[in-house]
């Protein structure tokens, strides 16, 4: 989601029944951190007002080619360059077949001329129109043209008809919208070294029992999966798991928190980031028994007595060239007060705190919610499948790593 963080997007409205669901639209776009500024044509207008969409952007909304004022605080042009993407949702027939003629008499046509950034249209009309000979033209046109058409969807139609020609739900769009910056992405971490660890450890009690955890090791898979798809190497040191390792990304498979610890300080030598998901044992048994231990009749209760394991994190964060260090703090009660006493007190640059005391997130699950800290901030990442909420988190650490 993060993806549209200080993405700047020039949303044409354009006149069709479907321009009522834009408030939401912006909203969304809005949520994930996009900059939305609103170019309305008059058809545009019928459907929604500006002052609406003035009010959730939290922008003017330019409507005019020739309104001096709105030329003079953001002229057409300067619109135009600002724009990391012009998405026009809805696309009417009428607009779709101004794109391909390359119309320039209303002001979004003449951005649409004027602009070296992607477009991308969201379709919406009859379906009788949507199939017609000249549409379809005017879309083969404007593909060829790298236009990017999302949808139309098919279902029952304000008109009555069913068919193809609905544009798409806002969420969709906003979809569309993180797939085409994502893959925009996939080198935006290039020349990077991140060392992930994930899953949980196993401590030796005997030969055939030891002390672990829930962990699945999904949350720190995801994690590498996201920092891999924009480009850079990952290495992940995980404990026992049953996944697949991610596409082009190293694995080194450990047992203990001991063995860990030791593969993590071979690797963060010129790593550009450490994020600690493991679910680290702080303890192991101080003497792993040779042989299985026996029961016998006469000892009711057994005392294993444990020592403290090395701290990973804390030790990658003391190194003298360390690199951007990520925690993890797995909390059931008291999560910020936890969470930030780890970050303090393991001199760490960031830590994501998730609450495993509740039903449907963090251990073993494949859902979660994160509230990371650093010294200055923090941030929510909502409840979502971990692989999005990955993707949110690698996309936090890499703006918090740009800030410092
Ligand atoms: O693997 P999943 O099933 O997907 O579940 C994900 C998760 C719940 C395991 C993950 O989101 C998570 O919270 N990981 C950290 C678990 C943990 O051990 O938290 P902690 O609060 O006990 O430890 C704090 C930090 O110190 C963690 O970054 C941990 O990796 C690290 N640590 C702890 C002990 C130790 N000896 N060395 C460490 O590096």
């Amino acid at each position: 989601m993060m993806f549209l963080q200080h993405k700047n997007i020039v949303l044409g409205v354009t006149g069709g029944i479907a321009a009522y669901k834009c408030a939401e639209l912006v909203r969304r776009l809005k949520d994930h951190g996009a900059n939305v500024r609103v170019v309305i044509t008059n058809g545009g207008k019928a459907f929604i007002t500006p002052l609406t969409l003035q009010a959730v952007s939290g922008n003017p909304v330019a409507e005019s080619l020739l309104d001096p004022a709105a030329e003079a605080a953001m002229g057409h042009i300067e619109l135009a360059k600002w724009a990391d993407l012009v998405l026009i949702a809805p696309a009417t027939a009428n607009t779709i077949a101004r794109l391909s003629a390359g119309m320039a008499d209303d002001l979004l046509a003449t951005i649409c001329l004027a602009t070296a950034a992607p477009i991308a249209i969201a379709p919406a009309m009859n379906q009788q129109m949507w199939h017609a000979i000249a549409t379809q033209q005017n879309i083969d046109t404007i593909k060829k043209r790298s236009v990017h058409v999302w949808g139309p969807g098919a279902g029952e139609q304000a008109c009555g008809d069913v068919g193809f020609g609905r544009m798409l739900e806002p969420n969709e769009i906003v979809q569309h919208c993180l797939d085409f910056f994502d893959d925009n992405h996939a080198d935006l971490l290039a020349g990077q070294h991140w060392v992930i660890t994930a899953g949980p450890t196993r401590e030796a009690i005997d030969p055939v029992r030891y002390i672990s955890n829930h962990s699945s090791g999904k949350m720190g898979f995801a994690i590498a999966q996201a920092a891999q798809h924009l480009g850079a190497k990952v290495t992940i040191i995980a404990g026992p798991v049953n996944l697949a390792v991610p596409d082009n990304c190293q694995c080194i498979d450990v047992q203990s928190a001991v063995e860990m610890h030791k593969a993590a300080l071979s690797q963060v030598a010129n790593a550009t980031v450490f994020v600690a998901c493991a679910a680290v044992a702080d303890y192991r048994v101080a003497k792993v028994s040779e042989q299985k231990i026996k029961k016998t009749d006469s000892n009711n209760a057994m005392n294993i007595a444990l020592v403290k394991n090395p701290d990973i994190v804390a030790d990658v964060a003391a190194l003298d060239n360390k690199p951007f260090t990520v925690g993890f703090a797995a909390e059931t009660q008291d999560v910020e007060q936890y969470a930030k006493g780890k970050l303090q007190r393991k001199k760490l640059d960031m830590i994501a705190a998730n609450n495993v005391a509740k039903q449907g997130q963090g251990f073993n699950s494949d859902d979660n919610a994160l509230m990371v800290f650093w010294l200055s901030g923090q941030k929510k990442l909502a409840l979502t499948n971990k692989v999005e909420l990955a993707k949110q988190l690698v996309a936090t650490i890499n703006d918090r790593m740009l800030d410092d």
